[in-house]
């Protein structure tokens, strides 16, 4: 997608130097564009636990060529080390994002190809470069995917705008490129289908007030910050015509873990007879797994993230302000589940299914 104009991916070797890999530092948005340079491995793993990164896919893209920058400071003799304890340190940041032991498995199965350690670094940095463009096509494939949804309601309406809610972002800064529930909505964008997005601000972290609404900008999507609590009372007036959000994993059964209050979203949607769908790449699922709730593993994260809130202020300083009185406790889960009953259907690469077993099983038969 594009920065001012300019198409950008979320992450990229650099040009000039084969042993950096370049992304942009989240945290600066939407006020300042900073590309960073990543050159260790534990500076891939402080970027992903940092959230410099975040997002399923660019956690998992995030990952994997952070396995090739564990091998670039590897002698022969000590490669299997670098590797073991580059995948641990790695696998360890964020615990919920099923991309990233995705990512850092696939880099595994790829380097036992591997004779020499120039070699393995040649096949990691190959796999985590095909680990990025196939995200991005993965996800430009959901777009292709989710158009007809938008456009069957964009007909229904007699081409007044079709009203979209969504929630964190899961948009192309949390893929390589493109994003998942962001990419329906550019696909039917850049089709001229007229159309409006409901910004969750998605606190603690404030995903979607800090990047939804920036990207969006950049693509010129027209879009509506929202407080967390207002998409209920939007549902009820007749606002929201579709929701759509992205997930972190999803169970062989349906189950849906995704940021924290996409569970409250679901049930007002199910209340107000309102689709809700989410949108994944096949290497979102945890194939392993059929209870969500049992067996997701949820995120918690420091309780200052909750009690303090960084900002620009209005004369351009950037400042964090705490909002509690100071000592209040404050707990920070990051992300919650929804079943499967309230899922509409499950935007993926191969099609939309209905969150059941069976009917994922036929779109990725080889999983089941
Ligand atoms: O904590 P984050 O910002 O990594 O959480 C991101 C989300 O919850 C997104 O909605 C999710 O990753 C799905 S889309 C990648």
């Amino acid at each position: 997608m594009k920065v001012n104009g300019v198409p950008c991916r979320t992450i990229w070797p650099d040009p000039n130097d084969p042993a950096v890999i370049n992304i942009i530092d989240q945290r600066q948005l939407p006020h300042a564009f900073v590309v960073e340079g990543l050159r260790s491995v534990e500076e891939f793993a402080t970027a992903i636990r940092e959230m410099h990164v975040r997002g399923a896919g660019l956690i998992g893209a995030t990952a994997a060529f952070g396995i090739y920058s564990a091998l670039l400071a590897a002698t022969p003799a000590t490669a299997e080390h670098c590797l073991d304890q580059g995948a641990d340190l790695l696998v360890a940041t964020r615990p919920t994002a099923r991309n990233l032991a995705w990512a850092v498995n696939r880099q595994r199965a790829a380097l036992a190809h591997g004779k020499t350690l120039a070699e393995q670094q040649q096949i990691a940095l190959a796999t985590a470069c095909a680990i990025a463009d196939e995200d991005a096509a993965f996800c430009q494939r959901i777009g292709e995917h989710g158009l007809p949804l938008i456009a069957a309601i964009s007909r229904r309406k007699q081409g007044a705008p079709v009203n979209i809610l969504t929630h964190c972002n899961a948009g192309w800064l949390a893929f390589v490129d493109y994003g998942s529930a962001t990419a329906p909505i550019y696909a039917a964008h850049q089709r001229g289908i007229p159309l409006h997005v409901w910004v969750d601000e998605t606190r603690p972290w404030l995903q979607g007030a800090k990047l939804t609404a920036w990207e969006l900008g950049q693509e010129g999507v027209p879009h509506t910050l929202i407080a967390d609590n207002t998409g209920g009372h939007l549902m009820q007036h007749g606002l929201v015509d579709l929701v759509i959000v992205g997930t972190d994993r999803v169970t062989r059964t349906g189950d849906v873990a995704n940021k924290i209050g996409t569970y409250l979203k679901a049930l007002a949607a199910r209340d107000n007879q309102l689709p809700f769908y989410v949108a994944l790449p096949s290497s979102t699922f945890d194939w392993g797994i059929s209870d969500g709730l049992a067996e997701i593993p949820i995120e918690e994260r420091g309780g200052d993230e909750v009690r303090l809130v960084r900002g620009r202020t209005c004369d351009g300083r950037d400042e964090t302000v705490c909002i509690a009185p100071v000592g209040t406790a404050a707990v920070n889960y990051g992300f919650d589940v929804t079943p499967a009953r309230l899922v509409t259907g499950l935007i993926t690469e191969r099609g939309i299914t209905p969150p059941l077993a069976a009917a994922i099983a036929a779109l990725f038969p080889e999983y089941y």
